[in-house]
């Protein structure tokens, strides 16, 4: 496959261009300051003209354009960037009317076996109090992290209703049985790391999934490429391919 990877000198871009090279993928690394074999991100649509898939790793307002290349060019898209608003969001759902598009909040295979315990556990212990912690990396800029927001979906949709968001406490409130706490924590170079606790009267059950380095990102996000490739256009969700 030849695999045109965008934000390819990010921290997880990187990467993925790596695992994609390792596995005898044809990249096209594309970058904003081209360096050695990098392509101008400017030349994406010249890129796209011959490419089987794009991997994007950059910023949701950045993804959004690469998408509309994407959708124009008939190339299936993969998304890891976090961090979309809803009209963002709608960007990508509406290029996947010409294309298929994979869009993960967290490409790792044990947080998505996380998400279907984290609904168990949920659903089997109604009455106890869910927390949520997120940490990561210094240079993570939004926060929940988008890993964070899809566990307090699966949280809702496991306790059948909307749960109130409480992100950090301060001062004195009484806790309400229908709220999770979510916390996030920013520090040094964790690659990602989330906790789901649940807590009842005299025991706790916690969840948790450690990314001990991006390649597991990387090698997610390239397995979603080579599923996407020959699909048809529509919105595909990781569990749905990989
Ligand atoms: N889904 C997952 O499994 C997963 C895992 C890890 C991270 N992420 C997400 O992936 C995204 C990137 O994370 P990261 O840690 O790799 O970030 P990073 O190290 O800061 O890399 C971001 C990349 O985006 C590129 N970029 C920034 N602004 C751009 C623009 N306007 N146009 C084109 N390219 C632009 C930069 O490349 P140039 O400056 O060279 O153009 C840079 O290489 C974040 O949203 C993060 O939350 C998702």
């Amino acid at each position: 496959m030849r695999v045109a990877v965008v934000g390819a000198t990010g921290r997880t871009g990187s990467e993925v261009a790596n695992e994609a090279s390792d596995r005898g993928h044809e990249v096209v690394p594309l970058s904003r300051t081209p360096e050695g074999d990098q392509r101008d991100v400017a030349d994406l649509p010249a890129v796209l003209a011959d490419a089987d898939a794009l991997v994007d790793f950059t910023v949701p307002e950045a993804t959004v354009e690469h998408a509309h290349v994407a959708a124009e060019s008939g190339v299936p898209l993969v998304v890891g960037t976090t961090g979309f608003d809803d009209d963002q969001f709608g960007t990508l759902v509406d290029a996947a009317d010409a294309v298929p598009v994979l869009k993960a909040s967290n490409f790792a295979k044990g947080v998505q076996a996380l998400r279907r315990v984290v609904r168990a556990g949920v659903a089997a212990l109604p009455e106890y109090d869910v927390e949520l912690i997120d940490t990561h990396h210094n240079g993570k800029r939004d926060a929940p992290s988008g890993t964070a927001l899809t566990l307090l979906e699966d949280i809702d949709e496991a306790r059948d209703e909307e749960l109130d968001r409480t992100y950090g406490r301060e001062g004195e409130h009484d806790r309400a049985s229908d709220e999770v706490g979510v916390h996030v924590r920013r520090a040094g170079n964790v690659r990602g790391e989330h906790e789901v606790l649940l807590a009842g009267d005299d025991e706790t059950l916690t969840l948790t999934h450690r990314a001990e380095s991006r390649r597991v990102f990387a090698a997610g996000a390239v397995d979603a490429a080579e599923r996407l490739a020959g699909r048809d256009p529509g919105f595909y969700d990781f569990s749905d391919v990989v």
